[in-house]
């Protein structure tokens, strides 16, 4: 099995989509924001609050390379800009979760626990920041993705479920 990456603005579900798909397969899943806090022994917003977003970018650089050489048959869920390292596509299938932007921010407040995502994500802090790189990074996510999944109107089983049928033929 090839590694699916998945890849997706912040918010739009990557976690509990990866979840619902290593209850139904055999893939393990791994997480590259877990990934770089254990590595870094501190959370997200640590380090880009102490050392910046460059330096956050260059870690993902790091793990990327060490995805692509060391890790197989893995789901690997991906922080909303990972997509941009330099190897992504060497690295496995790329599955895209869309969605629109207020359908993302609908999801996160409809959370139980909304108030604690949108503490620790330091990039959404500004709505209308939020927004501007939502729409810049958009047709990037389109143009590198293998598999796009809206995942309007679907829950975690289902959007897991189409991923399933669909990365077959990537094998
Ligand atoms: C980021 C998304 C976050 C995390 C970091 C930066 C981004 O992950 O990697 O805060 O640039 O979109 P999630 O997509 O899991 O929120």
């Amino acid at each position: 099995m090839k590694n699916i990456v998945l890849i997706g603005f912040m918010g739009v579900g990557k976690g509990s989509v990866a979840r619902e798909l290593i209850k139904h397969s055999d893939y393990i899943a791994i997480d590259t924001d877990d990934i770089i806090e254990s590595m870094q022994n501190r959370k997200i917003k640590e380090i880009f609050k102490t050392d910046g977003e460059a330096y956050f970018r260059k870690i993902e650089n790091d793990v990327a390379k060490w995805l692509e050489k060391s890790v197989r048959d893995t789901l690997i869920s991906t922080g909303g800009g990972f997509y941009k390292v330099k190897n992504l596509k060497k690295i496995g299938t790329i599955v895209l979760l869309d969605s629109s932007f207020e359908e993302i921010l609908a999801r996160i407040h409809a959370h139980p626990n909304a108030e604690k995502k949108l503490k620790k994500r330091p990039l959404l802090s500004d709505l209308e920041q939020a927004k501007a790189l939502y729409e810049q990074r958009r047709p990037e996510y389109l143009k590198l993705a293998d598999i796009v999944v809206d995942v309007t109107h679907k829950s975690a089983l289902e959007c897991s479920q189409e991923i399933l049928k669909k990365v077959k033929k990537y094998d």
